[in-house]
């Protein structure tokens, strides 16, 4: 067996453990503290996350897209084939590191989206992209961490609190898809979903792309009303 090689690693701001990328042949892996967060043969929900939100919207100008965050770029990706030509994605990831090694040795597993002239990158928390404007996304896709219920990042616990969706909810247009990916299910986050206005549908999806894999979730809450004409309609 081919013996994992690191490559690179990075010290994340509040976080005791490094995160580190490691390569055993075309596999690539994102771990940090013993917890691997990323691997570049399982990308089926991530992509799917992007497919099940931006399915609902028929293919019309000036589409706005806030993915958070970047990852190895699969949910990038799946959104960039689904996008028009003058669609907008901002893309926000938090630790730096993460968008150069997109740069340098994932981008071409997910078919460098970085490039794509639609893309934007800011680093930062995807929280402060969404509190910046009202009414400013068409879909807004969610995936920081490991779910509703975080593992790695306690601070992004914060999106999915009430006040968390509420945010989210202002931030999108009416119609506008709020997706979350998640490992696992949650009944309360979407009773919190609802309650804060949205239509909220729960899809189980595989790991792996053809049905294979663990199986995961996506949340796609749905801001309530059509979306108004000329911004994106
Ligand atoms: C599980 S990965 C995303 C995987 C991605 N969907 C893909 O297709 O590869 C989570 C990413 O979110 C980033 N992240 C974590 N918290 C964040 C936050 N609050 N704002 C922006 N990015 C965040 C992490 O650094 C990591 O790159």
């Amino acid at each position: 067996m081919i013996p994992w090689e690191e490559i690179d690693r990075a010290k994340v701001p509040g976080q005791d453990n490094d995160l580190v990328l490691r390569r055993r042949g075309e596999e690539l892996s994102i771990r940090t503290g013993g917890t691997e967060l990323m691997n570049s043969r399982v990308h089926g929900s991530e992509e799917a996350l992007a497919g099940l939100a931006l399915d609902r919207f028929p293919q019309r100008p000036g589409l706005k897209i806030l993915v958070g965050g970047l990852g190895m770029g699969y949910t990038l990706a799946a959104a960039l084939a689904r996008a028009p030509r003058d669609a907008e994605i901002l893309v926000s990831e938090l630790i730096p590191a993460v968008v150069s090694w997109n740069r340098l040795y994932l981008g071409h597993q997910a078919g460098h989206p970085l490039e794509d002239p639609r893309v934007r990158v800011k680093q930062g928390d995807v929280a402060k992209e969404i509190q910046r404007d009202k009414a400013a996304w068409d879909a807004i896709l969610l995936d920081v961490d490991n779910g509703p219920a975080g593992l790695t990042r306690k601070s992004n616990n914060k999106l999915y609190t009430r006040a968390g969706l509420r945010a989210g909810f202002q931030a999108l247009v009416p119609g506008g898809i709020l997706g979350v990916w998640s490992a696992g299910d949650d009944r309360t986050f979407t009773r919190r979903l609802d309650s804060c206005g949205f239509h909220t549908e729960v899809v189980p999806v595989r790991a792996r792309a053809g049905g294979r894999g663990s199986l995961h979730r996506v949340w796609i809450a749905e801001k309530p009303g059509p979306p108004p004409l000329g911004s994106s309609g």
